[in-house]
């Protein structure tokens, strides 16, 4: 089996990091979620993304976690949650019950984040946070450390297929320089807009696991997409 594919960096003693993709099933069809799943599992999917959204912390409304419980019962493949919901400490509880692996808030939607960090890990999941394309970094970094994934939005959070916006590059930049001079053990998933287009530039500036939503399931073959993305980002 071939090595996974890592990120060239751009400091000589950083050390590789693992690609990771993480297929967005907002963009999936519904009606074959089964086949859908499957398809990208076999295409060597690292983690499954679902995105849950509350109508008030965000316009739209997706699913709970009976859609979670099913996409636990189809796949064997962590299940990687994000929680775009107000007041998110309300709903670690079910969601952990429902099979999720990770579980991310909101910085913006979460009134005491080391809590709700400290609440997902007691369960046993990995605790990770995200923040709007807007919001500033500095209370996003200060709590950082008590996470295991840094979640930054690479579109305005809400819906699937939107446009990667370039100023976030600077802001992965500086996630990536946090992460990496704290010292902490925390994936940096990019989220919004991915594609083989933006990814590459995602992952030069530090971001090792990559959402797609768009690219993957809009895609006429969603495994042969999943697997040019990594590429993409091999070669980045
Ligand atoms: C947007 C969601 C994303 C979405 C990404 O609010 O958080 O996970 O599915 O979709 P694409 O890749 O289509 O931008
Ligand atoms: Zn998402």
């Amino acid at each position: 089996m071939n090595a996974a594919p890592r990120v060239r960096s751009t400091a000589p003693w950083a050390k590789p990091r693992r690609v990771r993709i993480a297929p967005s099933i907002l963009s999936a069809d519904f009606s074959r979620l089964n086949e859908e799943v499957e398809r990208v599992e076999r295409a060597g999917a690292d983690f499954l993304h679902l995105d849950v959204m509350d109508g008030q912390f965000v316009p739209n409304l997706t699913f709970g976690p009976l859609v979670v419980e099913a996409v636990r019962r189809l796949s064997a493949l962590p299940l990687d949650v994000h929680l775009m919901v107000v007041d998110p400490i309300r709903f670690v509880e079910p969601f952990a019950r429902a099979g999720s692996d990770h579980l991310t808030v909101h910085v913006e939607a979460a009134a005491d984040p080391v809590g709700v960090a400290r609440a997902i890990r007691s369960r046993g999941l990995r605790a990770g946070l995200s923040l709007r394309p807007h919001t500033p970094l500095d209370s996003f970094l200060r709590v950082l450390p008590e996470y295991d994934i840094a979640l930054v939005m690479t579109v305005e959070p809400g819906a699937g297929g939107q446009a990667f916006l370039n100023d976030s590059i600077e802001r992965i930049s500086a996630v990536r320089a946090a992460i990496d001079s704290g010292g902490f053990d925390c994936l940096l998933e990019v989220d919004g807009g991915i594609s083989v287009a933006t990814a590459p530039a995602a992952a030069r500036a530090g971001a090792d696991t990559f959402i797609a939503g768009h690219s993957i399931f809009g895609a006429t073959d969603s495994a042969a997409a999943l697997v040019e993305l990594r590429q993409s980002v091999a070669l980045g």
